[in-house]
Parts: C-alpha cells; structure tokens; sequence
C-alpha cells in the first residue's frame, strides 16, 4: 500500500509543469515555486527574468496591470499564493525594498513610496492615516495601532481650527477627525470652538468667498483624496 501512495503523490507533483512561454501567445510565463521570476522567450529562446526588487510578476492573473515590466506590487492581488519568493529585500533608507510603499518611522500621516531603492515621502490629508495592509490612505478607525489621529490628541470630542478657514473646521469625535463646515451665515471662532455669528477677530461678515492660497490647495488636494 505505502508505495502505491508515494507513487500516487510523485505523480501529482510532476503533473505541473513549468510552462514554456514560446508556446504562449504573450510569449511570458510564470515560473511555478517564485513569485517574483518568470520566463520570457526571446527570439525563440527562453531567458530567465527576475521583476525589480519587492515586485512580483502578474502575467498569470487576467487582467492584472503591471507596475514594471511584467510585475506589480505583491499586495494588489493573489500573485504569491501558493509560492515563495526566489529574491531576498534589497533595503535602503526608509525603503524594505528597492520598490513598494512603506509606513512612516515616527508618523501615521505620512508614508513611503520607494522606487529603485530611492524613497518619496508622502502625507495623507483630510484625517486619513496610513494603512500598512491596503498601502493607502484609510480612515483612522480602519487603521490599527494609529487610531487617534494626532489631530484630535488635545482633545477627542472637540472642534479644531483648519488652516486659516473661516467656516471650515475639524470635528474630532472619539479621536477622529472629521471635515466641517459651519451653516452658511456662521464662520468658526477659533476663541470658542464654535460656529458663531460673525464677525469673529479673524473672521468678517460675509466669509470671503475667495479663499487663501494655502485654503485652496488644501481643498484641493482634499477633493482629490476623496475620489481615490
Ligand atoms: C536603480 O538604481 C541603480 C543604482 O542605485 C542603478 O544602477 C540602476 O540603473 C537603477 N535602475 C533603474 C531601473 O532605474
């Protein structure tokens, strides 16, 4: 009985075979134990590829955009299950790997995009915290070990001043901040925490409608946060 059964298992596991990437019409393949090797043919020869350091190759899942060449980033989809990783991290400052996006050493608001070892520095706004699982900017309650935003430390369930708004604010409730705006005919008293009929010390009767410099910017890359 004991050899028929290892007879069985030896013949699964010769069963997959690496593909040859001359017989594909992409003219790529995966290599079946690494996740981060593939195969390409090269005028009818096949050559031995091994995607950019912290990248994995996609070609075998439909669909899949690749970041570099025929690779991605390993958390975007299901690309390693199953498989090992033939490349140990090739770390520089801020960077576990030539290329991917890292968690900050001392802030939850800002993070790290790394691309051939060199790392961008980078923040995420309108009371987002980064999320080392999804790589982006999350809501703080989603985010693990970050979940009071230093926004909010003063004081968990109370207003804060944004910028130099008039009717702009930062609701903090249980910690997390929320954007706000005051009702149409109020501005923010930064002396009171509130909405308030103006005019305030900062703040006149209307608010202005054209907004500051800065207050501009920061509305836009506010939207812009929005739509991600
Ligand atoms: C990555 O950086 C190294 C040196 O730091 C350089 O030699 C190499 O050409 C770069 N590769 C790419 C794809 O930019």
């Amino acid at each position: 009985m004991k050899p028929f059964i290892c007879l069985f298992f030896a013949t699964i596991a010769f069963a997959q075979e690496q593909p040859d990437p001359c017989q594909s019409k992409r003219k790529v393949a995966e290599d079946i134990k690494y996740c981060d090797r593939y195969y390409k043919c090269v005028g009818g020869a096949v050559v031995s590829k091994d995607c950019p350091n912290g990248l994995v190759f996609t070609g075998s899942i439909k669909g899949a955009k690749s970041l570099v060449d025929e690779c991605d980033y390993p958390w975007r989809d299901d690309y390693c299950e199953g498989k090992q990783l033939a490349n140990p991290p090739i770390s520089t400052e801020h960077c576990d790997w030539l290329y991917g996006i890292f968690g900050h050493e001392s802030s939850c608001t800002r993070y790290w995009t790394c691309w051939n070892g060199t790392a961008t520095e980078q923040f995420c706004i309108g009371g987002l915290l980064y999320n080392e699982d999804t790589h982006a900017c999350d809501w703080p309650q989603n985010v693990e070990g970050c979940q009071k935003h230093p926004l909010c430390r003063e004081d968990p369930n109370g207003n804060v001043p944004l910028g130099k708004s008039c009717n702009r604010y930062w609701s903090c409730q249980g910690g997390y901040p929320r954007l706000q705006r005051c009702p149409a005919t109020l501005v923010f008293d930064r002396e009171t925490l509130r909405c308030v009929n103006p005019p305030t010390a900062d703040c006149e009767a209307p608010p202005p409608t054209t907004a500051a410099p800065e207050e501009e910017e920061f509305e836009e890359e506010e939207e812009e946060e929005e739509e991600n």
